[in-house]
């Protein structure tokens, strides 16, 4: 299952240069951003961590996305998934997730996991694109506004379709 990464863009393996925009990204994303520090250590202490930046190959000092996933015992856990606000809605989110499923199909991942907030609607429509479905709720889960994170799966990571990618370059 290839990728289709547009001619404009490269999505490349998150290394020790990109940590900072990544932190500065996910800090613009989410109202309880990780700490540099986390994505540090998902480079230098965890195995089960695959973890990708998205940049414009025209100005590749730009950051545009960044996304991560752990593998563990065969499922892929959806760790974080952020494109900047200004780049949204070009079909870098969905790029960034396929690269997602077929790295970890490609490593051995027969199913996927992710936590999404309740509110989060754009974020569920982008992966229930991609065959995840609700499986639970977990009540007061996020510590800011003790709102419900949903349990999402998807499973038979070797069937996400590449006519699910639109990107708009
Ligand atoms: C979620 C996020 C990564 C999507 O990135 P994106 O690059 O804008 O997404 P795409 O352009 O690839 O769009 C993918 C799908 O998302 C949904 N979507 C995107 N923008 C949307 C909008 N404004 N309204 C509704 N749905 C939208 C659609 O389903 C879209 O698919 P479609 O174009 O076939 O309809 C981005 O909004 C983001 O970074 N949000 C903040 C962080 C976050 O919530 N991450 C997810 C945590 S679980």
């Amino acid at each position: 299952m290839a990728v289709q990464i547009p001619p404009t863009v490269a999505i490349t393996p998150m290394g020790a240069a990109d940590v900072a925009q990544v932190a500065a990204l996910d800090a613009a994303a989410f109202s309880l951003p990780w700490p540099r520090q986390a994505f540090e250590a998902q480079l230098k202490s965890n195995p089960a961590a695959h973890f990708f930046v998205l940049r414009p190959l025209a100005e590749p000092q730009l950051l545009w996305g960044s996304a991560g996933y752990w593998l563990v015992a065969g499922e892929a856990h959806i760790a974080t998934l952020a494109v900047d606000p200004r780049q949204r809605n070009r079909g870098f989110g969905k790029l960034l997730l396929q690269t997602m499923l077929a790295d970890a199909h490609a490593h051995g991942g027969c199913n996927a996991t992710l936590e999404v907030r309740a509110s989060n609607l754009v974020a569920q429509h982008l992966y229930a694109a991609f065959g995840f479905e609700l499986v639970g709720r977990r009540k007061n889960y996020y510590t800011d506004n003790h709102e419900d994170a949903l349990l999402m799966t998807a499973s038979s990571l070797g069937s996400v379709l590449p006519d699910q990618l639109g990107v708009h370059t």
